[in-house]
């Protein structure tokens, strides 16, 4: 393909390694929920069908005050946008320049390098420990002057580690004063113990902002639907770099709906963690020992075999997410689709050798 002289050359790529023909019948590849929208969600989405010749609050008030009210934040410290990784692309708008720098571990969120490079900013990464947690010390220990971000993924995807509150608030407490800690926390409601906003508050912390989403325990990631929570100075810097009416009335009314619906969406967490378990112990019994995973996914420490089971995977049908050399993410999603991974586990052929496992032995147990 000819690239016309009008467009930039120097654009990342975001090739998939590993996927399978289209439509993909199993999909374990982003972290979704398996359910459908619950009944009430689906009755306000109908709503908003209605109005759909009318823009959308641009502001989305209604939902900013019901979420201020459930972190105990004024409604002015809460960003509503597109989701929350567009919200992570406004935090770099309005604080990097391309002098700057966002600093975050590796593996984790795939958005964290593609939206510096897209925004033109510098990339400071730091790998993870061994275990797949977050290297805290070497992450302040790579702040420089240019340090704009420190992004810390809690749960990390896709390694599902968590990194325990007090340790974030040392984190935030000990980076200058030229660092925004940026909590993203897209699957805290599978690891309840996280609390980001705890820290924020905890110290009425003015370098915190906290990001969290719709799009995984609540089940809305085809809405576009995810939030912010940080320091009026925050708050108000993000507001001025978002387009209005991103968010549609329908994200909003079913982001309001699924707020009300809080132990329906307690019980599908509880059923997914459930599964997620399962899954974890039949891995182990079939001796591919994975980590224990406080997100809605497994992850594979696969090493080199990363991209070969993702292909042996793809050939089944079944999408998951490779991280070349790294390992492979898998979603836990309905128990047939657990069922088809688990059985591409059992004919992957050479079985696993990455450092670690322990062939034959269980490695199931709590996440
Ligand atoms: C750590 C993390 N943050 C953010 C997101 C994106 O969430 P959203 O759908 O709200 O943009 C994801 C999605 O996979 C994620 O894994």
């Amino acid at each position: 393909m000819t690239v016309p002289g009008f467009l930039r050359a120097d654009r990342p790529a975001r090739p998939d390694p590993v996927r399978p023909a289209e439509p993909a019948p199993v999909r374990l590849a982003h972290n979704e929920l398996p359910f459908p929208p619950l009944p009430s969600v689906a009755a306000v989405l109908e709503q908003a069908l209605a109005n759909g010749h009318r823009y959308p609050d641009p502001a989305a008030t209604r939902l900013a005050h019901r979420l201020g009210e459930l972190v105990g934040a004024p409604e002015t410290d809460v960003v509503v946008g597109p989701g929350s990784a567009a919200l992570l692309q406004h935090l770099v708008q309005a604080t990097c320049t391309p002098a700057d720098a966002v600093l975050f571990c590796w593996p984790s969120f795939e958005a964290y390098p593609f939206v510096a490079e897209v925004l033109g900013v510098g990339r400071q990464v730091v790998p993870l420990d061994a275990d797949g947690s977050h290297d805290l010390d070497g992450m302040l220990a790579a702040v420089t002057p240019a340090t704009r971000l420190l992004i810390l993924c809690n749960p990390n995807n896709p390694t599902g580690t968590v990194v325990a509150q007090e340790r974030i608030a040392a984190l935030v407490d000990a980076v200058p004063d030229h660092v925004l800690v940026v909590l993203d926390e897209a699957y805290r409601e599978f690891a309840p113990a996280v609390d980001g906003v705890a820290v924020l508050h905890g110290a009425r912390r003015a370098n915190v902002a906290v990001l969290r989403t719709f799009s995984k325990a609540y089940g809305l990631a085809g809405l576009r639907v995810g939030y912010c929570v940080a320091p009026a100075p925050v708050a108000v810097a993000l507001r001025r770099v978002t387009l209005p009416f991103t968010v549609t009335a329908a994200a909003q009314l079913a982001a309001l709906a699924s707020l009300d619906a809080g132990d329906e969406l307690a019980g599908r967490v509880r059923a997914v963690v459930a599964e997620r378990e399962r899954v974890r112990a039949a891995l182990g019994s079939m001796g591919w020992s994975c980590p224990p995973s406080h997100g809605n996914f497994l992850w594979l420490p696969s090493g080199p075999d990363a991209v070969a089971f993702a292909a042996h995977c793809a050939a089944a049908g079944i999408h998951v997410r490779a991280v070349p050399g790294e390992g492979v993410r898998v979603t836990v999603g309905g128990v047939g689709d657990n069922e088809a991974l688990l059985r591409a586990a059992a004919s992957f052929p050479g079985g696993w050798r990455w450092s670690g496992g322990e062939p034959g032995g269980s490695a199931g147990g709590a996440g």
